[in-house]
């Protein structure tokens, strides 16, 4: 029997790439350097050697096997660290951790994604995934916002590539809280793209949402959908928390009774949403 790996040692992933996506996030392409593999979902915790690490959930798609994409907000110590380095440089990755989408329940169905800011990172890889066998889903409705056309992300892709690409599944509504003299879309909080949903999903009680985002876009979404008449156990979040270990065992990521990083960081609203302070 091959030795069970070691769940805190980093292995090498080195950076090959580095894309601007907005004025204070990045996308990251690094190369594993032994197998590696995730579910939409998941996350995994990066090492920037010498300054420290943090969890990160995937952007790229699980079915991309040449490299590993990790989209990441500048919010302190080692996110300034990671922005500041260039290709070339070896990093360590750990994981994946945590529980993915649970997307045998999302079949037949009409799916709702609704993201905001760096909240989008899962959610592309849970697009990819769903779009790689879009015969298995009904249709896919993709609601995201930013707070103005600068800080969208992934914006080729949202705009223009995929609408053209999956125009026979796939529907968008993209919304900026603030345009500028080139925004022709929507201008209003990501809450309004969720107006007139029964255009896109006839019958709201049967679909399911995922949503992910700043906590309170999450909160204000969440209880939208909830109006709308979707059912809590269809209503799926990515809930952040401090980490540490990544498995359960520091206690650092409890959310009431739960470990984020373990019983998460997927949560489907049901579960969670008679506890306090959900939101932080
Ligand atoms: C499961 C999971 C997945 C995540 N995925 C992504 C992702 O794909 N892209 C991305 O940009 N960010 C993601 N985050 C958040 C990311 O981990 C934090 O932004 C990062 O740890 C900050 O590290 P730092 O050293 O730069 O900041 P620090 O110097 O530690 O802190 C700066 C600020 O960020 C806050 N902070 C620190 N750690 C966290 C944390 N884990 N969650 C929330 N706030 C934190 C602090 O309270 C402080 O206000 C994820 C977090 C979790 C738990
Ligand atoms: S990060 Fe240690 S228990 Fe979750």
């Amino acid at each position: 029997m091959l030795p069970k790996k070691n769940p805190y040692q980093p292995r090498p992933a080195k950076l090959v790439e580095v894309i601007e996506e907005s004025p204070t996030i990045k996308t990251f392409r690094l190369i594993p350097q032994e197998e590696f593999t995730f579910e939409a979902g998941q996350f995994i915790e990066l090492t920037v050697p010498g300054v420290g690490e943090a969890p990160f959930t995937p952007s790229s798609s699980p079915f991309e096997k040449e490299y590993l994409e990790v989209t990441v907000m500048r919010v302190g110590r080692v996110t300034s660290a990671l922005h500041n380095l260039p290709p070339g440089v070896m990093l360590g990755i750990r994981g994946p951790f945590g529980n993915p989408y649970p997307l045998e329940k999302f079949e037949g169905k009409e799916i709702l994604i609704v993201g905001g800011g760096v909240g989008l990172a899962p959610l592309r890889a849970l697009f990819l995934t769903l779009v790689a066998e879009k015969e298995k889903y009904k249709k896919i409705v993709f609601c995201c916002g930013a707070r103005t056309p600068k800080d969208l992300i992934y914006k080729e892709s949202i705009l223009e590539k995929w609408p053209k690409e999956y125009s026979d599944k796939v529907c968008f509504r993209v919304t900026v809280d603030q345009g500028d003299e080139n925004w022709k879309g929507r201008v209003g909080l990501v809450t309004c793209t969720l107006e007139n949903l029964e255009e896109e999903i006839p019958d709201v009680s049967q679909s399911i949402a995922v949503v992910c985002g700043p906590p309170i876009m999450m909160k204000f979404v969440t209880l939208k959908l909830l109006d709308e008449g979707y059912k809590p156990e269809n209503i799926y979040l990515s809930m952040e928390r401090n980490m540490s270990c990544g498995v359960g065992k520091c206690g650092h990521c409890m959310l009431g009774p739960y470990y984020v990083c373990k019983d998460g960081p997927v949560f489907p609203y049901s579960k969670i949403m008679n506890l306090p302070n959900i939101w932080g």
